[in-house]
């Protein structure tokens, strides 16, 4: 893990690598009901095909959010916090470390999707700035429900 960003000694943000497999898969199956296999997120690790950030509490995984980036543009394909810690600005905390990471880059311009009964994360990602720029029709293999396209101007 190489940290990128250190809050208070007991909380960090971190890049994790394939070391850390485990404990994220565990996070993303209390996050979400439709996850990615571990194996999604060993390739994806291995080939870079994607990067992940976490949040450690006192060493512990409780946040982490999933992302690639290509030439100029990020997407952020993966953002979860574990249901306990969660509305204590741990998620906002990784998508600033993400968008002052792309700063220093040359990423112009970020994007995502979000399921459209998504609140708390429409509202994440609108409080940063993103603007919704479109509608994907019944996107999501799990509930059938549309994506609302999102994208930010760094
Ligand atoms: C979306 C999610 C990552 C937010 O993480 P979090 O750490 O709880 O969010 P934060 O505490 O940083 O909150 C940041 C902002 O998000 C919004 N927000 C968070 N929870 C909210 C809720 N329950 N209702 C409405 N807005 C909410 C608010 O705008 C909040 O800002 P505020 O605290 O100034 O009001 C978290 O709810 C989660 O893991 N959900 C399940 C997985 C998921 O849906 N991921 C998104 C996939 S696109």
């Amino acid at each position: 893990m190489k940290s990128t960003e250190v809050t208070t000694c007991d909380q960090m943000i971190v890049e994790l690598g394939l070391e850390s497999l485990s404990e994220l898969r565990k996070l993303e199956c209390v996050c979400f009901d439709y996850h990615w296999t571990e194996e999604q997120f060993r390739l994806g690790l291995e080939r870079r095909a994607f990067y992940v950030l976490g949040y450690l509490f006192e060493g512990i995984l409780v946040g982490y959010l999933a992302y690639s980036m290509v030439l100029d543009e990020m997407e952020v394909l993966n953002l979860g916090v574990h249901p306990d810690f969660r509305k204590r600005g741990i998620g906002r905390e990784l998508m600033l470390a993400l968008l002052e990471q792309c700063r220093k880059t040359d990423v112009v311009k970020g994007l995502l999707d979000v399921k459209e009964s998504n609140i708390p994360a429409i509202s994440l990602y609108e409080s940063l700035g993103f603007k919704q720029v479109g509608v994907r029709k019944k996107y999501y293999p799990d509930t059938h429900e549309d994506a609302l396209l999102y994208d930010l101007e760094l």
